[in-house]
Parts: structure tokens; sequence; C-alpha cells
């Protein structure tokens, strides 16, 4: 069946408190508009529509940055006049032999692929107008409530604000993922009024026209933990909480020690080998490669574009950046090393820095096999040294430095003997 998705992300944010779009706002090292894009990729669904408002320009920008190449199309909600208005403004974009129409939240980032294939895959098999995820929550609030009928099928949603006290009760949410007959949802998208409080036109009263007119809207139960919505910052930190520690399961699992999940963040895509220590405060952002048998951290950061070999030793205080490192090197404390490639079994002594900025561009440092770099030395990029090279301690260097040599690169210490203080 042909599905087009459409993604809702027009809306303000207010509750965000925020400068930023709501959906560009981050979940695992990425915009929470990423992840929902990557999840729809992920179930197949190529045909992918973003509903943007006055946030057109922003989400362009970061379409072009996360997506080059791949057609993601925009629709234009003039204004941000609830959710069936932007679904409305999206179905333009519906070819009119689609059978299908996803529609997702750009603030309900959680949601996994194998999810959306389920409820694609259900709606394909039943003959019926439409299937919403649904989930049974502890707490509702702020969630549109489902009125189910006894054999299960959906007769109404009320949301919080038109909720009597009876109906404030219910815990059976809706998460904002619903699959629609494309032909229906046209026509009856139509008929949504205007709510009088809130001046908007809400999606979830299209369901209860479609249900008055014999149409069955089915309901998919769904984890609970993924269809979370982000309408403010606190909900924000408690998706990244979630996703981070879902993540870290993950390593855990494939042999990976991880020694407080409190503290250590991994986002984006890496892979980590078996066997390797991943101490306490430890920030990892993807995309990176760690090899088995390492010790990192703590106070370790690991940012994107690294690859590290075996048996690694990456230490406190150490940052290292789009920098490629063999096996058996250690870089234990202190140091930045950006934009570099280390050989095998070097040893990166204290407080080493890469000096990677010349104040115009990033340049490259070459550090080569068993070379054994003193404390606080400087590499000013661009730079290469060989292998089996022993820089001395405090040097900066700033030339090239042939294999088997010794490079020092500091003023000799003066002693004074006998000098007094006049
Ligand atoms: C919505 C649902 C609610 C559901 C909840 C799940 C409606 C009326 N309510 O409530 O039943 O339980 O999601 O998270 O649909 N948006 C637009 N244009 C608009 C308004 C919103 O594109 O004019 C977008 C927003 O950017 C957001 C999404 O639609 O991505 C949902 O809007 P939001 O205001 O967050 O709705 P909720 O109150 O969360
Ligand atoms: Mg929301």
């Amino acid at each position: 069946m042909k599905i087009t998705a459409l993604i809702l992300a027009a809306g303000k944010g207010t509750r965000m408190n925020s400068d930023i779009t709501k959906v560009l706002h981050e979940i695992d090292g990425q915009p929470m508009l990423a992840n929902v894009i990557d999840s729809c990729l992920g179930a197949g669904v190529s045909d992918i529509v973003i509903i943007a408002g006055a946030n057109m320009a922003e989400l362009k920008t970061f379409a072009s940055k996360y997506y080059p190449g791949k057609k993601i199309r925009f629709a234009l909600q003039k204004r941000q006049l609830g959710t069936a208005n932007a679904v409305a403004s999206g179905l333009t974009a519906v070819k009119a032999g689609n059978k299908g129409v996803l529609i997702l939240s750009g603030d309900v980032p959680l949601i996994e692929p194998s999810t959306i294939r389920g409820l694609i895959k259900e709606f394909t098999a039943k003959k019926c107008g439409g299937i919403i995820c649904t989930s049974i929550v502890k707490d509702p609030c702020g969630y549109g409530r489902i009125i189910a009928g006894t054999d299960g099928v959906i007769i109404r949603i009320v949301e919080e604000k038109s909720c009597t006290l009876a109906e404030k009760e219910i815990r059976l949410i809706n998460s904002g993922v619903y699959v629609f007959d494309a032909g229906l949802l046209k026509k009856y998208i139509k008929q949504v009024k205007q709510d009088p409080d809130k001046k908007e036109y809400y999606l979830t009263d299209v369901i209860g026209i479609m249900a008055e007119n014999g149409i069955k809207i089915r309901q998919k139960d769904t984890d609970r933990a993924e269809i979370a919505g982000i309408n403010d910052r606190v909900q924000l930190m408690e998706a990244n909480t979630f996703k981070n520690k879902k993540n870290l399961e993950k390593f855990a699992k494939n042999g990976i020690t991880i020694v407080d999940f409190n503290t250590v963040f991994i986002s984006g895509k890496v892979d980590i080998g078996r066997d390797t220590v991943i101490q306490p405060f430890t920030v990892i952002k993807g995309p990176a490669k760690i090899g088995p048998g390492c010790n990192i951290g703590p106070f370790a950061h690991i940012r994107p574009d690294t690859t590290i070999g075996k048996n690694c030793k990456i230490g406190n205080y150490v940052e290292i950046k789009k920098s490629t490192i063999g096996d058996h090197v250690n870089v234990a404390h202190l140091s930045y090393i950006g934009d570099t490639e280390i050989g095998d079994n070097t040893n990166i002594g204290a407080g080493t820095i890469t000096a990677n900025y010349d104040g115009v561009k990033k340049n490259k440092t070459w550090i080569g096999k068993n070379v054994s770099v003193g404390s606080n030395s400087v590499f000013v990029a661009p730079v290469t040294v060989g292998d089996n090279v022993t820089v001395a301690a405090g040097s900066v260097i700033t030339d090239d430095v042939p294999s088997g040599s010794l490079a020092i690169a500091r003023c000799r210490q003066t002693v004074k003997r006998g000098w007094k203080r006049k």
C-alpha cells in the first residue's frame, strides 16, 4: 500500500519557552524531528511531508543539513489553527492514488520504526477507516482521552481541556500517531468545527465524525514510553533520560560495561567493542567507533567522527574530536586531540594539546606509531610526526619530526648558582 507520511511540526511550541522551534530541540543528540523522520524511513515510508508554519525556513535548513539529497517535501500551514488544520494543509500533498496517510507528530520523537511498520501492516490487513496508536498511562494529564465502545472501536477522543471529571480519569490516551484511509480523511476533515474556547481545529474531532458516519477507527496498543509527547522542557529532559538509558542498555547487552548509567551519555551512531569500560561522567557523540578492551573516562568527551582502536586508554578530562587513533594508545590525562591521526602503541603524555585551529581553518596533526609524547606538549597543526619518535615534555612542535628522532622544542632551563635577590 502506498503511504504518505505527514509530520506535524508547525506548532508554536509555546510551552517550551524558547526561541528555537519546538521540534528542533534535541533528543538523543539530534533534533526531535530527525528522530521522527528516521523512524519513518526505518519503517520503509519514504514519502514524507513536513507540515511547517512560521518555522518553515528553520525546518528547511534542518532538512538540508540532516537529509541532504533526500526528497523530503514541505507543506505550509499558514496560520497555526490546530492539528486538523495542519493535516488539511498537508493533504493537498498526498497524491490522488495514495491509499494511506500516516500522521506523526514532530513532538512524539521516541516512536520506533517497528511500531510504525506494525501500524501500517495492521491497517493494510484490516478493513477500517483508520488506526490510532493508543496507550494506557499512569498520568494521562495533557493527552487526548480515548472513548471506546465495548468492541474496542473508538467512538471519539476528548481533549484534556474538554474532559468532564469522569473523562479525566480515563487513562487510555491518544498518542498523536495515526494511519487513515486517505479518501475518508480528505472527506471528513472538512467537517471539523473550530473549538469555541481554543479557536483551534482538533484533528481528534475527525475521529468522532468518522465514527458517527459508521466508519470503524481501531486502536493499536503501543508501549507508553514510545509515545511520550514533548510539550515542555521537563518532558524533553525525561525523554532524553529515558532514551539514553535505553541506548546504554543496548551497549550493556553487547558486552560493554557502563559503570554508572546516570552520568554516561551516548548518542548518535556509536559502535563500541566488547569489554570496553565506560567510566562515569563520559559523553560520546556519534558517529564514533571505539574498539574492544578500551577504558574510557571518567570525564572523557568523545565527539563525532572519532575512531579509536582496541585496548586504548582515554582517561580523565580528555576530549577527542574527528580523529583516528590506533590500537594500544594511551591518552590518559587532560588532553585535547582534534583532527588528528595517531598510530598504534603511542603514548600521549598528560596535558598534550593538538592546536588544530589557526584562527581561520582547522588543520591536521599526524602522529606515528610507538611515539612517546612528553607531558604538556603542543602540536601546532598542520604537522607530521613519524614513527618511534620521542617528544620532550613541554615541547611546542611546529615543524615535522622524522621517524626515529627526539624532538625538543623548548628553552633550556637556566640555573644561576648562588643568585640572590637584589
Ligand atoms: C495532541 C493531540 C492529543 C494527543 C497528543 C499526543 C490534538 C488536538 N491533540 O495534543 O490528543 O494526546 O497530541 O502528544 O491533536 N501542530 C501543527 N499546527 C498546529 C498545531 C499543532 O503543526 O496548528 C503540530 C505541533 O507542532 C506538534 C503536533 O502538531 O508537533 C501536536 O500539537 P500539540 O500542540 O503539541 O498537541 P498536544 O496538545 O500535544
Ligand atoms: Mg504535543
